[in-house]
């Protein structure tokens, strides 16, 4: 049996997956309330909160499950990009697990653990675009196989949920903000503020958020008296739009219509339908919302690929908080 662990940011996440890479069980610990005062995450409430549930979560989830460790074969762990004090949490338990009971270690990334959450529940066909957007991160891949994902673009300031976040904030709304504007917004009029669409025109798959954050800011500065439901709803048509609209170029660009929306925001419904009403000859597919937000049933499975392929971690290996993929090179034009 394989044990995965995630604890990359304020979610403790824990799975089991048999030898044949069926996930058995997989259990979350959620810090939202413990962060939501304070409108986004706090770094060190968040590693302090991870070491504080992860034993006990793996231990009741054993239990649960009646898996002694010696029936443990192998341990994925998340290894980044993340909150650094939260993922030596995670890593130093799974090294020291590994080491004690004389078990492979494997280091998946946070990333692409999101762009392959979808084959938790089907196959997809190489190749496929993938377009992550999540608190942390976004970016689009063309993704060949499993080793092999070239990097199209990447937000060039803040991730698309990070952007929920900080505009529920400005609106004096909890985090995480996507649920609640994404709720609000159903009672919105999208069209009733305009509002930008960074980059939309130019000649690249890169993005960029800041722009609509601080137009939202300029908005709610001059409408003294803006109605909270309609600021959601433009400012969600706004930034779906765009990552619509680039996702799709590039699954026409490159003539690859397989679409694979990874990541907490990829639970948006309104992301959703929109894709689905722009879509022509693309195929969309979207995980279900449980796995679209952080888990360890993800990490699980891409931690289950490498087992397979015996691609085992040092134990010297270090965790690391920012992401290092480098975009393609000879890049087709938008
Ligand atoms: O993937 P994730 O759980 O964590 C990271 O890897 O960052 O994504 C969390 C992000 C948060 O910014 C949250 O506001 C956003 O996903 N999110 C949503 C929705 N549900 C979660 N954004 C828009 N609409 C949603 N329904
Ligand atoms: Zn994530």
């Amino acid at each position: 049996m394989l044990l995965a662990i995630e604890t990359s940011c304020d979610e403790t996440g824990v799975a089991l997956f048999s030898e044949e890479g069926k996930l058995i069980k997989d259990v979350l610990y959620s810090q939202v309330a413990l962060h939501s005062p304070f409108g986004g995450v706090v770094p060190e409430l968040a590693s302090r909160k991870q070491l504080e549930v992860l034993y006990p979560l793996i231990k009741s989830l054993l239990e649960e499950r009646k898996v002694s460790l010696k029936e443990l074969k192998a341990i994925a762990v998340t290894y980044g990009p993340g909150l650094i004090g939260s993922l030596l949490v995670g890593v130093t338990f799974a090294k020291t697990l590994a080491l004690a009971l004389k078990i492979p270690l494997i280091a998946v990334d946070h990333i692409f653990a999101h762009l392959f959450s979808i084959f938790l529940e089907r196959e997809i066909s190489f190749p496929f675009i993938g377009l992550i957007v999540s608190g942390g991160h976004t970016a689009l891949f063309l993704v060949k196989d499993f080793e092999n994902c070239e990097l199209l673009g990447h937000t060039r300031d803040d991730a698309a949920g990070e952007v929920f976040d900080k505009v529920a904030k400005l609106l004096g709304l909890p985090y995480p903000g996507g649920p609640i504007i994404s709720a609000l917004a159903e009672l919105g009029d999208p069209d009733r503020y305009d509002l930008p669409r960074p980059m939309l025109e130019e000649d690249t798959f890169d993005f960029s958020f800041s722009g609509l954050k601080t137009a939202v800011y300029m908005l709610l500065k001059k409408e003294k008296n803006f109605v909270k439901e309609d600021v959601c709803a433009s400012f969600q048509k706004a930034i779906c739009e765009v990552l619509v609209n680039k996702t799709l170029k590039a699954a026409r660009v490159l003539n690859v219509p397989n679409v694979v929306v990874a990541g907490g925001v990829s639970a948006n419904d309104f992301l959703r339908k929109l894709f689905l009403s722009k879509k022509e000859k693309e195929e969309i597919y979207f995980p279900s919302k449980k796995f679209c937000t952080d888990n360890a049933a993800m990490v699980g499975f891409l931690g289950w690929i490498k087992w397979k392929k015996g691609e085992f971690a040092d134990l010297r290996q270090e965790p690391y908080a920012r992401a290092f993929f480098k975009k393609a090179k000879n890049l087709p034009r938008t």
